[in-house]
């Protein structure tokens, strides 16, 4: 395993649709294992490949219950209820915003070893998996905050 470098919202490839995954092989394995020791150095709750500048649809999660890989995750139900909460991103350094999101959702994705799965997730998990798939989307936080806070309101 190795730490990649992550890139900031200044840098355009952020803002690129990511490829779907089609091979579930050695080197998905390798981008996926690289990316949850970088999420964990940089003490991250998420991290999408395009965060290490790889556009591909694959993202990793722990938001204190454990590693969660989501490879090709798509939103197949969202709450009607929203939550409005804090929400930065390791690609923002320092910044955060209020960001309303579904307070629950349902995502289908594959598994590295390409096998069909399903995850609902409520509170800071809804959260980060709204937020990590709106990054294969180039989509960031900051493009839906209500506002930007202050050091002092974090
Ligand atoms: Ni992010």
């Amino acid at each position: 395993m190795a730490l990649r470098n992550i890139i900031t919202d200044k840098d355009p490839v952020l803002r690129k649709k990511s490829r779907v995954v089609t091979e579930f092989n050695e080197r998905l394995h390798t981008l996926l294992d690289d990316m949850a020791e970088t999420m964990y150095h940089a003490e991250g709750v998420g991290l999408a490949a395009p965060q290490v500048a790889v556009l591909r649809r694959a993202v990793v999660i722990d938001v204190g219950e454990g590693i969660i890989e989501l490879i090709n995750p798509k939103i197949v139900y969202e709450s009607a209820e929203t939550i409005e909460d804090s929400e930065g991103c390791l690609s923002s350094p320092g910044e955060y915003a209020m960001v309303k999101r579904p307070k629950k959702v349902t995502v289908k994705y594959q598994d590295r070893f390409g096998n069909h799965q399903e995850i609902t997730g409520e509170g800071l998990l809804a959260r980060a998996l709204c937020h990590e798939t709106d990054h294969l989307d180039g989509v960031i936080f900051k493009d839906l905050a209500e506002y930007m806070l202050e050091a002092e309101e974090r």
